[in-house]
């Protein structure tokens, strides 16, 4: 099991190259097997939740070739068998199989799946809207049994919340359906419109991305289809704290400002400068970090995903910043670590008051999910002397070679395998 050991205290300064969103890639790696023809995915980040979404679709039978340029899934030859739970409770994402399987055979069994331990984290919008396109849903033993064996049918199907997972599971399944499908109070995340542009090149015909109302034709044709996934805008936030924690300067290559912009407006109130660049977006930190008061919403709000990591940055600022968490209700589990390097956060249900430090001092101390690992990580680039972070594999999940890309612009970070 690897370490992370940082010594803190060094003002970053270098350009990053942001990857391919995991968030879109997972979904769109579940699309190819809604088609018996090959789709080419290129920008798939090189992170261990790729290659498990990668594995549990060869499982089924799909041909999965990675190459140099792109990686191409052939999933002619699929059934819609079953994966064991040991393979897919690592990754909630691995929900995202049973609509394509299910829309292109006619049933399927899949596992209930796990994920980071962030709440609860149902699944039932997903099967709500399976059932809403004529699926009959059961839960068995801890599997997902679902039939839809005269097909599935077009509907409108009115989700109780914009779940970005749920109106993936809903774009799949409609593309399958017969007639038209109308996806109301779909989420309107980047992630979204990307596996809607996925499943367009696919040969699917979907109006309305980016809105909260989604039209999908049905009885899709499909095609051959090459997509290239959207930038990853929470690895380009994360990258942003790390040059506003240390006064830095760090150009996110690939990021984009459009993206990013209830994040960047929250970094500047924050006291950073922010500009666009020839090859993406460039933040810079200056002196001592303002305190922010920040909601988690559904986009365009600010990102959940990037909470842990602005709170790190509150953790040193000049003052008392107030977050609250409003879509997950258990995403404050690395409050108990950070305090380890000397912060002050006093919680309260969804909110958190972090009192801001002068200094915080590095400590030994454990990621307890991915982006609660990636906090840790910032924290201690501010922090006086060494941290050493234990069960780094939940950061691997998300971040690609995240060390050698801190070191890149001068981070003392070294990874040990023990
Ligand atoms: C996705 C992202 C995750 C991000 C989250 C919110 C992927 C692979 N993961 O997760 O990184 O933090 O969006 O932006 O894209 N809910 C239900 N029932 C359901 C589904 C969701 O109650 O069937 C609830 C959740 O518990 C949560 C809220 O809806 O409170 C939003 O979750 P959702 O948008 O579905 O998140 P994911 O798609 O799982």
């Amino acid at each position: 099991m690897d370490e992370l050991h940082i010594t803190g205290g060094t003002r970053l300064d270098g350009a990053v190259p942001i990857a391919g969103a995991k968030n879109a890639a997972l979904p769109q790696i579940a699309a190819a097997l809604l088609s018996p023809h090959p789709l080419e995915l290129t920008n798939l980040p090189k992170v261990s939740d790729v290659d498990n979404m990668l594995r549990i679709i060869s499982l089924y039978g799909a041909e999965v070739q990675r190459n140099a340029g792109g990686t191409v899934i052939n999933a002619q030859n699929v059934t819609p068998g079953e994966v064991d739970y040991e393979t897919v409770r690592k990754m909630r994402a691995s929900i995202l199989v049973l609509a394509p399987l299910l829309a292109r055979f006619g049933s399927a069994r899949v596992s209930l799946p796990g994920g980071c331990a962030i709440g609860a984290r149902p699944v039932d919008m997903h099967l709500k809207v399976l059932s809403a396109l004529g699926a009959t849903i059961a839960v068995e033993g801890g599997y997902i049994v679902a039939n839809a064996s005269d097909g599935l049918k077009g509907a409108r199907v009115v989700l109780p919340g914009p779940s970005v997972g749920a109106s993936e599971t809903a774009l799949m399944a409609a593309c399958c359906a017969t007639g038209e499908t109308e996806i109301l109070n779909a989420a309107r995340e980047p992630e979204v419109v990307d596996l809607v542009a996925c499943l367009v090149s696919m040969g699917a015909e979907i109006e309305g991305a980016g809105t909260h109302r989604l039209l999908v034709k049905g009885s899709t044709t499909w095609r051959a289809a090459s997509h290239h996934a959207i930038a990853d805008r929470v690895e380009a936030g994360t990258y942003a704290a790390a040059a506003m924690i240390t006064g830095g300067r760090i150009e996110l290559v690939n990021a984009r400002m459009e993206h990013l912009s209830s994040v960047l407006q929250v970094l500047e109130s924050m006291g950073a400068t922010v500009w666009p660049g020839d090859r993406g977006v460039v933040v810079e930190g200056h002196g001592r970090i303002k305190p922010a008061d920040f909601t988690t919403e559904p986009y365009p709000g600010f990102p959940t995903d990037l909470q842990a990591q602005f709170m790190a940055m509150a953790s040193i600022a000049e003052g008392a910043s107030v977050i609250r968490e409003t879509i997950f209700e258990n995403r404050f589990m690395h409050v108990p670590e950070l305090s380890r390097l000397g912060t002050n956060i006093a919680l309260n249900g969804s909110v958190a008051t972090v009192r801001g430090q002068p200094s915080l001092k590095g400590a030994p101390v454990m990621a307890t999910d991915l982006r609660a690992s990636v906090c840790l990580v910032l924290a201690a680039l501010a922090a006086q002397g060494e941290t050493i972070i234990k069960r780094v594999y939940h950061l691997d999940r998300g971040y690609e070679q995240l060390d050698r890309k801190l070191a890149q612009c001068g981070a003392n970070i070294r990874r040990v395998s023990l």
